[in-house]
């Protein structure tokens, strides 16, 4: 079995993601029988790591990760602390939710979802240590932390991790994070692996994806009325370069999850990459990555293939603000 760490905490290279199988409005109904074959399938085949959040169906994902594997020391469970309960007290209460969701006596990451504009790091920080101290969690993780929010944390705690979104088309750490990350010695998660679902070659064009998902700065912001950035996305690049995608696995005869998800295991700071599944299929079809090879032509084949997309998004690392809203960015 091919193991990472983070920290002293081993991952598997693709970790479950376990996000879309409690968040109906925007990904639609799910059969929790279905996911847990699903997970189970998962962790027979290799994927042993699970990555989750309180804020997923408000609590729901923890929940039926919970009821997938209980306490089992098989699995590595990663989670994440609600974005808004940030105070000491709040943190200490959330992870005792987290914890019994869970039916856990330890989580193996616990993560901070995004960084707080109210709650000074400082405080959210010693609350982590204390409970890592306690051996609540095994290690301490961020999630959606830039260059600047990285250097402010640094004087109050080190995290194993940083959990960012990255994928084919939406390559923003490449611009910065990945020799932060190695300065500070923190290993990548990376999240929306393959793009929601865009990446797996099931949708032709940007219109066949379903509404709700229309939201990152690849869209433009007209094909969402809820959309959180004003831009006019980068539609004409994305929809040629699945075109493009699309002929380079047919040469290959891999699929596109496959390819999507083998080029980000490929990159340099990625210590694993985090995919969402719904069914047993999906997990099939995702852990052919494991195993999947790129040579250097290969790499640099699909790197020039989302070239002017990389030019598009630049170092933004928030998916859903716009580039020059500077005001509403949550990651600085
Ligand atoms: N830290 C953060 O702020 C943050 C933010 C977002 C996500 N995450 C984490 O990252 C995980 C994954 O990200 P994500 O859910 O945004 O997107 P993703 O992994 O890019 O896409 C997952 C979705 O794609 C579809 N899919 C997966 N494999 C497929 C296959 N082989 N063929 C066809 N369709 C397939 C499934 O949805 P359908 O069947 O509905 O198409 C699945 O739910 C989440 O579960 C969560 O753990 C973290």
């Amino acid at each position: 079995m091919q193991m990472k760490y983070l920290g002293s905490v081993p991952f598997a290279p693709i970790t479950f993601g376990c996000m879309a199988i409690a968040d109906a409005a925007v990904w639609g109904p799910q059969d929790e029988n279905e996911t847990i074959s699903a997970m189970h399938l998962a962790a027979d085949l290799g994927i042993f790591s699970f990555d989750t959040a309180a804020m997923y169906g408000n609590g729901l994902s923890e929940q039926i990760v919970g009821r997938a594997f209980g306490n089992s020391d098989k699995v590595t469970i990663a989670t994440k602390l609600l974005s808004s309960k940030q105070h000491y007290g709040e943190v200490i209460e959330e992870c005792e939710k987290s914890l019994k969701n869970l039916q856990r006596d330890a989580i193996d990451l616990y993560q901070i979802h995004w960084p707080s504009n109210d709650v000074p790091f400082e405080e959210t920080a010693s609350a982590l240590l204390k409970l890592k101290e306690q051996g609540k969690i095994r290690e301490i993780g961020v999630s959606n932390f830039g260059v600047e929010q990285l250097a402010e944390m640094e004087a109050f705690m080190q995290p194993v991790s940083n959990q960012l979104m990255y994928n084919l088309f939406f390559r923003a750490p490449e611009v910065n994070m990945v020799e932060l990350h190695k300065k500070y010695g923190m290993g990548m998660m990376t999240y929306s692996s393959i793009a929601q679902g865009l990446l797996t070659g099931k949708y032709q064009g940007l219109s066949d994806v379903p509404v709700t998902l229309r939201r990152t700065r690849l869209y433009p912001c007209t094909m969402n009325p809820a959309s959180p950035h004003k831009e006019g996305g980068c539609q004409e690049l994305v929809e040629k370069a699945l075109a493009d995608l699309r002929i380079f696995c047919a040469d290959k005869n891999m699929t596109m999850a496959q390819v999507a998800l083998a080029w980000l295991m490929h990159k340099d700071g990625v210590t694993t990459v985090i995919a969402g599944a719904r069914s047993e299929k999906q997990v099939k079809s995702n852990i052919l990555a494991m195993t999947t090879e790129l040579n250097d032509n290969d790499m640099a084949t699909l790197d020039q293939l989302s070239a002017d997309i990389k030019a598009y998004i630049g170092g933004n690392l928030d998916a859903w603000r716009g580039n020059d809203d500077i005001e509403n960015r949550r990651i600085h």
